[in-house]
């Protein structure tokens, strides 16, 4: 059975599923959406009238100048508020101040050493909407002075500290672009996106703090300017401490940079469709793309699912925490700018979840009555794997909602999460969506939608979702197929940057008039859907994505290696691993050394979240007779299962016996 079916299989037992829970009553009489049926009338609404729909919500933040229509155009490029101009940084920011919420708490950061705060705990730090303001204004105004200017892209690769944070949104604030590279990667992937950015600046610091070492980010950053020209500038942000070599003329301490700045630099005015970040991602090809979002709808979007989605508003006390790091669009979104537009302080943890023991996420719960937790399958399935003493030992009664995202979760890490951390008591919202999609997409509301565990429900608000066939006509509920968005949303991304071709072909081409996710998905009886996972050639590796064929390309790199066939394998705590089948070149011989030898060089050409699980030597890959490497019997081979596929146009059998026979050296 492939990796595939195995998935099917799963969807078949739990559409059955007939675990249905409520959302608490007396939750859903103080929610903003109150019932199922609020919600389908509402989402009735949106459809029938789109721009009645986001236009009001539009009106929940402030603009400098009003748009002329809310949607212009459609599929593939919509633009959404034409003619309005706003800012992301004042309506996170500015707007709370000059509301008069200057000296509310804004953002609240916990630093992973356990004991280097002044009370003997871990370091905490606070800062309220009049601090963002002067911090965001003081750097794009020293950004500036730099040279930085509107439309300019500006890398930043950072650990999870505040002056993240400010350093995204004293972009937005200046009208730069941000390009956040995620700790994790390595040298070249910060220089192919500095370069495919054409981005002259990087913003990083001395280390990050993981799990007790340093991981050290700015000599990341002076290999990655051994691979490309355009790094013409380099802020240092002091963090760990470490030894850093500073190059004269090239690299500046953040502190000096910053000294330079203005406090009372404003705000620019932009266009709703001018550019406001870049983030790359994997897809089916080698090269990941820079997808593009742009201001006013990416705005929109992300201000209303967080607070509906989330149940959020201000004054309630509410603390939200994503455990994302802001490398990722699950950061971007809700981290940052969904939650600040909704002036709810946001909390953001430097460090690893068991440092430095396998309680600390919830010692952070108890500590900063966080009231609402998201986080992902992966994160759950190893909390549960630690034992429920941890979780135990903590005061978690303030949590009111709990969220998951980025890869399907298995019912019982759903009801583990729902039972052990909220206490039977909250609503557990799992959201569908894409760094693509830029907010949710497909998600109950927790007041309003009963739950399944496994399944993220009903389409949000002004979401036009569908299962298709590749001629777009629906399916209909129980049969599998690829999952579609049939209308333009405001989140929506705007293109690939520098590369309008895969835009079309990756998302508009195959199902015609529709955006093509790459996922596939079933909707049950009652209507909702069910994701299966990717259907193209990515892995979603612990909720992050990979394509196959990066990681192949990192293997062929190493100078032993002839050929790599790269899939993805079922993992327990992961979701999926990966498995790579690599064949040599003459002179060198299969052992254990170079096999570690190989897991390293990806992990220094992509980042260790591309390591190979599992890479097994084989003299020849299974291909068709025209030449292709069937992954599917791969999957097979990799899952350890007797391979279901027409092995019929397999040139040669015996390579697939040989693969199954195991020989792994
Ligand atoms: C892919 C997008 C969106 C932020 C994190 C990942 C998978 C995402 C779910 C979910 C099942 C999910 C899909 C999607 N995915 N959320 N709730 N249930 N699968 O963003 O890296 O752009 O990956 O993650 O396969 O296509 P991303």
């Amino acid at each position: 059975m492939s990796d595939h079916d195995a998935q099917s299989a799963r969807i078949d037992s739990i559409l059955t599923e007939d675990r249905v829970f409520e959302p608490p009553a007396d939750f859903a009489a103080a929610a903003h959406v109150g019932s199922l049926d609020a919600y389908r009338a509402e989402h009735a609404r949106s459809l029938a009238d789109p721009e009645g729909y986001w236009g009001e919500a539009a009106q929940a933040l402030e603009w400098f100048t009003p748009w002329t229509r809310v949607l212009e155009g459609g599929f593939p490029e919509p633009r959404w508020f034409p003619g309005a101009r706003t800012n992301l940084c004042h309506n996170a920011v500015d707007r709370h101040v000059a509301a008069g919420h200057g000296e509310e708490v804004a953002l609240i950061w916990e630093g992973e050493p356990a004991a280097a705060g002044t009370d003997g705990g871990p370091e905490v730090r606070r800062l309220t909407y009049a601090g963002l303001q002067r911090e965001t204004a003081q750097l794009a105004s020293a950004l500036q002075r730099l040279g930085v200017h509107k439309g300019s892209v500006v890398t930043i690769y950072m650990g999870m500290v505040p002056e993240l944070a400010i350093a995204v949104l004293a972009c937005a604030r200046l009208g730069a672009v941000h390009s956040v590279i995620f700790g994790g990667f390595a040298a070249h992937a910060i220089a192919d996106r500095v370069d495919d950015a054409d981005s002259r600046i990087v913003l990083t610091c001395d280390g990050a703090w993981r799990r007790g070492h340093v991981v050290p980010l700015k000599a990341t950053v002076d290999e990655a300017t051994t691979m490309t020209d355009r790094i013409e500038r380099v802020v240092v942000l002091r963090r760990c401490a470490n030894a850093v070599d500073m190059k004269p003329g090239r690299d500046l301490w953040w502190d000096d940079v910053v000294a330079t700045g203005d406090p009372h630099f404003p705000c620019a005015p932009m266009e709703s469709e001018d550019l406001l970040f870049l983030l790359y991602t994997s897809g089916s090809t080698g090269k990941p793309k820079g997808i593009r979002h742009t201001t006013g709808g990416y705005m929109v979007h992300t201000n209303l699912t967080a607070r509906l989605v989330f149940d959020l508003r201000p004054d309630a006390g509410h603390v939200f925490w994503c455990t994302a790091d802001v490398g990722w669009v699950t950061g971007h979104s809700y981290v940052l700018y969904g939650v600040l537009t909704n002036r709810v302080p946001t909390l953001m943890y430097e460090g690893a979840p068991n440092a430095p023991a396998e309680d600390r996420l919830w010692a952070i719960v108890a500590r900063h009555r966080v009231t609402h937790f998201y986080t992902a399958p992966t994160a759950i399935r190893a909390f549960r794997k630690w034992g429920d003493e941890h979780p135990k030992a903590h005061d978690l009664s303030s949590l009111r909602v709990l969220g998951t995202v980025g890869e399907p979760i298995n019912p019982d890490a759903w009801i583990w999460y729902r039972d052990v951390i909220g206490g039977g008591r909250c609503p557990v919202v799992d959201t569908w969506w894409q760094t693509e999609t830029g907010g949710h997409m497909i998600t109950p509301l927790p007041g309003a939608t009963p739950t399944v565990p496994g399944s993220c429900t009903l389409p949000f608000f002004g979401v036009d979702a569908a299962i298709v066939n590749e001629r777009g006509e629906e399916l209909p509920h129980g049969t599998g197929g690829l999952l579609a968005i049939r209308r333009p949303w405001p989140g929506m991304l705007r293109g690939i940057h520098g590369d309008h071709g895969r835009f079309l072909t990756t998302y508009f081409k195959r199902i015609p008039g529709m955006y093509f996710a790459g996922d596939g998905a079933r909707r049950d009886a009652r209507g909702y859907f069910w994701i299966m996972g990717r259907v193209d050639d990515v892995i979603n590796v612990a909720g992050h994505r990979l394509g196959t064929m990066e990681v192949e390309s990192a293997l062929v790199s190493h100078p032993a290696v002839v050929e790599a066939a790269v899939v993805g394998m079922p993992h327990e705590l992961k979701g999926q691993g990966i498995a790579a089948f690599v064949t040599l070149k003459r002179g060198f011989d299969p052992s254990p050394a170079l096999r570690a030898q190989l897991v390293q060089h990806v992990a220094h050409e992509i980042g260790a979240i591309a390591k190979p699980d599992v890479v097994r030597f084989t003299d020849a890959l299974p291909k068709t007779r025209s030449g292709k490497i069937m992954r599917r019997l791969l999957r097979d081979v990799a899952a350890g299962q007797e391979t279901t596929q027409d092995t019929t146009t397999l040139e040669d059998f015996s390579v697939l016996a040989r693969l199954r026979a195991g020989d792994e050296e």
